[in-house]
């Protein structure tokens, strides 16, 4: 029996429908919190909630288009009305494929705005929300953005990736000074590679002839010699949530197996 690190605390995870945030939200529920998932397919979300009930969480899948900021309300309302307070959030939604692989010259202004407001507004919209609620109900909490290890450097052909994950390390770093008096820790996980759709995506594009080439070429790549699985990730997200990292805020925490350990 796992330990049950979060029992009664409410989680909020965005992007909780695949990949990284699926994970991190069954690893919530299995240490005994209630968890809301939000993402924008409701098929998969709904599965998902599935899987979280049947591991005995009470779960809530609320579909959310997280680059709306009227939306972002509306997820922070249905959360506060089913479970009354939110503990901690997981900022974990993306998308990697809007108007990539391109050279920076080459990106609308269009695609700009549509790739900031996907990865770097919508973290600021729910961070916003996520703040205010901590800040009424008092008792502090705990807060996780997810960056990239793309967020560390500049990436040839997915600029604005790269900045927006950036971005993200900067809205992480200032709140989390301006929010730690009232207790209110705000850290980001720092991803390298991590075996998801995401990822395989990402392959399938690069390398349409051999994607499984690809994705062993990369593996290659990392000292560690392979790619993340997604409970790794979701480990180092609870870890950031748990009492165990109470010194720990506006760190960005880089679990890459080792891949960018030459350059820091
Ligand atoms: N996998 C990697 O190697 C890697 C590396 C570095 C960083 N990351 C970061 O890790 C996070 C999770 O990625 P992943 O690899 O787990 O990807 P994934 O499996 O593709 O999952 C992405 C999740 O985000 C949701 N999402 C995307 N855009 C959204 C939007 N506008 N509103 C609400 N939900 C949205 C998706 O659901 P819907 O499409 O149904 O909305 C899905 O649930 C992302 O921030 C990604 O940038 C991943």
């Amino acid at each position: 029996m796992s330990e049950r690190r979060f029992a009664g605390t409410v989680a909020l995870i965005t992007g909780g429908s695949s990949g990284i945030g699926r994970a991190t939200a069954l690893s919530f529920a299995r240490e005994g919190a209630k968890v809301v998932i939000a993402s924008r397919g409701a098929e998969q979300g709904e599965a998902v909630r599935h899987e979280l009930e049947a591991l005995g969480a009470e779960a809530e899948f609320i579909p959310t288009d997280v680059s709306q900021s009227s939306q972002v309300e509306l997820l922070m309302g249905r959360t506060i009305a089913r479970f009354g307070r939110l503990d901690y959030a997981f900022n974990n939604a993306a998308a990697i494929d809007i108007g990539v692989f391109k050279p920076s010259a080459d990106f609308s202004e269009e695609e700009f705005d549509k790739h900031i407001a996907s990865n770097l507004k919508s973290v600021w919209l729910c961070m916003k929300h996520e703040i205010s609620q901590m800040l009424h109900q008092g008792g502090g909490g705990a807060i996780v953005n997810t960056s990239s290890v793309n967020g560390l450097g500049g990436v040839p052909q997915n600029a604005l990736y790269a900045a927006s994950k950036a971005g993200v390390l900067g809205l992480t770093k200032s709140a989390a000074q301006e929010y730690a008096k009232q207790g209110i820790r705000i850290n980001a996980l720092v991803a390298g590679g991590f075996d998801t759709p995401m990822l395989n995506g990402v392959f399938a594009r690069v390398s349409p002839e051999d994607p499984r080439a690809a994705k062993t070429g990369f593996a290659q790549l990392v000292p560690l010699g392979r790619i993340g699985r997604p409970e790794e990730a979701a480990d180092a997200v609870l870890w950031l949530c748990s009492s165990a990292s109470s010194y720990v805020t506006g760190h960005s925490l880089i679990v890459d197996g080792g891949m960018t350990a030459p350059f820091r």
